[in-house]
């Protein structure tokens, strides 16, 4: 952990500690670019970036690639029902890139329930791209209601509320560069 992250914390009374530090983030997202750089050696693939959570993760990530391939961007929120996410979720914006016969990879920052990505999957598949992969930073596996297949995964973390590295609290805290968890 580098003294940057712990001064973040001795700053701040709301957050309570560091999850992943800045510095393992770093060695995760060169270990996914490579991988990902490896299974798409000729094919240019796209990569859909999941707003806002996911644009830390994305820069970063795309960074770490060695291979072409595009980026583009998607917004979506979740309509609630009650309490419980109904998994029904709202195209804020959409792509630009047209993706039919094309290799894309969603790139997202946090997989909870799933509902919003099994959701988002399904309707992306009716553009007809030649694959859909996910790469999520972070999975809250045991969270899991709706199962959706990840392809790259950069940390498997405990049901706690996360932000930092673009996940925010009431649109703070996306600029920490590590993952913290909050008090609770
Ligand atoms: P899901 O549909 O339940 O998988 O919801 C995933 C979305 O919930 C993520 O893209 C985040 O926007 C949000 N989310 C879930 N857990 C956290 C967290 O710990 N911190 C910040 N956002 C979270
Ligand atoms: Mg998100």
């Amino acid at each position: 952990m580098t003294f940057d992250d712990q001064d973040y914390i001795q700053r701040d009374p709301l957050l309570e500690r560091v999850l992943i530090s800045s510095e393992e983030l770093g060695k995760r997202c060169s270990q996914l670019g490579n991988e990902i750089s490896r299974d798409y050696p000729d094919s240019c693939p796209i990569l859909v970036c999941i707003l806002k959570g996911a644009y830390v993760f994305l820069a970063d990530l795309a960074r770490c690639m060695s291979i072409d391939h595009e980026v583009d961007f998607m917004a979506v929120s979740s309509y609630e029902g009650g309490t419980q996410s109904t998994g029904v979720v709202k195209i804020v914006k959409d792509l630009r890139a047209n993706i039919t016969d094309r290799d894309v990879v969603i790139v997202e920052d946090i997989i909870d329930s799933g509902l919003t990505l099994s959701y988002l999957v399904e309707m992306l598949q009716t553009r007809s791209p030649r694959s859909i992969r996910i790469c999520t930073l972070l999975d809250k596996t045991a969270a899991r209601t709706k199962d959706v297949e990840v392809h790259y995964r950069g940390f498997e973390i405990p049901k706690e509320f996360v932000v930092g590295y673009g996940l925010d609290y009431d649109e703070k805290y996306r600029n920490l560069p590590f993952i913290g968890v909050l008090k609770q």
